[in-house]
């Protein structure tokens, strides 16, 4: 199969990325990231979560970072939401997109977001109601869609059934999260391979958490199933809270770098996003996750 000529890359950085911080990170930096990331040419960025502060105490100054980010036309900057109180105080705070986050394993549905998978589907339904109503758009995912911390073993199917029912609710794109990061090539492409059947390929996204270092051939194994939306962190930041020893997702800058190799068009300015991650690595006081931005440091 021939791979697509263009990808599209969701950075979650500052969300998947920062939520996972212990210590404390000001909305100025946090600003300051997120103006470097759209600089940098992406066309997303998913900046912060509306969520309890008691579950996820980081994204608490979710609302003052939107206040303060300067806006690129052309840029969808994005949030997480996960009940309708969560929505109501996204659109407050000016966001236009939200993501709503479901599990394939009912014990990470629980120990994330405090209900099963059926309850968490009925939650999402009014925030789909009210984000129609509010000419909101609405990203959903899949979390444990390759393993589940508590679980084990996720059958694709499992993710195949929560992916179409987010899809049939209306969100226009769901991401498949490999959350803990166990997924390896051939699970990936056979996971794609179930899903596509039930939601259309070019409304899927992947979501790769490097824990076991897979993240990048678990991407071309995607790319060769036809997906072309991927979402990555700057720096590798982070991890879930929810999901112990999870690593961060797979550093944007090493994706990048693999798309300009096969000339896989991204409008992304690697240099830029170099600087970007260095400049939050320095802020953490911690080196970089990605290969490419530490090679290239080195030079
Ligand atoms: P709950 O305790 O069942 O909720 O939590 P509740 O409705 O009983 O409310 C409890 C308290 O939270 C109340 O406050 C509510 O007002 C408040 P109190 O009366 O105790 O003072 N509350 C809220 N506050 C602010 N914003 C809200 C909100 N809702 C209730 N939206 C809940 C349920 C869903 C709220 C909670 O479990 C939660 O916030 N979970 C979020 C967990 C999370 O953010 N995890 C990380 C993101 S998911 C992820 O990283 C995976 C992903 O990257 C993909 C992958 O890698 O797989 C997306
Ligand atoms: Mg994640």
């Amino acid at each position: 199969m021939s791979l697509p000529s263009q990808v599209r890359l969701i950075e979650v950085g500052p969300r998947d990325g920062l939520q996972n911080e212990a210590q404390p990170i000001s909305v100025a930096d946090k600003v300051q990231l997120v103006d470097a990331l759209s600089n940098a040419g992406l066309g997303y960025i998913e900046v912060g979560s509306f969520v309890s502060p008691k579950w996820v105490p980081q994204m608490a100054g979710s609302a003052e970072v939107f206040a303060q980010i300067q806006r690129k036309p052309g840029v969808t900057y994005g949030a997480l939401a996960p009940n309708l109180r969560g929505f109501e105080d996204a659109l407050a705070a000016g966001v236009k997109e939200v993501a709503v986050f479901a599990a394939a394993s009912e014990a990470f549905s629980q120990r994330n977001i405090n209900c099963s998978i059926s309850e968490s589907l009925a939650r999402f339904a009014p925030i789909m109601e009210a984000a129609k109503q509010r000419g909101v758009t609405v990203r959903g995912y899949v979390s444990c869609v390759l393993g589940c911390p508590y679980e084990g073993t996720v059958a694709p199917e499992q993710v195949a059934m929560v992916a179409r029912e987010l899809y049939a609710m209306g969100c226009y794109e769901v991401s498949l999260g490999d959350t803990i990061g166990t997924g390896t090539a051939g699970a990936t492409r056979r996971l794609f391979e179930v899903v596509s059947a039930h939601v259309p390929p070019g409304k899927l996204a992947g979501h790769f958490h490097d824990t076991y270092g897979q993240a990048m051939t678990n991407i071309y194994a995607s790319l060769l199933e036809g997906i072309a939306v991927f979402d990555s962190s700057i720096a590798g930041l982070g991890g879930c809270p929810y999901a112990k020893g999870a690593s961060g997702n797979v550093a944007t800058e090493d994706v990048v770098y693999l798309l300009n190799g096969l000339g896989i068009e991204t409008g992304i300015d690697l240099d830029a996003l170099i600087a970007a991650g260095l400049q939050i690595s320095a802020v953490l006081g911690r080196p970089t996750g990605s290969r490419v931005a530490k090679a290239r440091s080195a030079q």
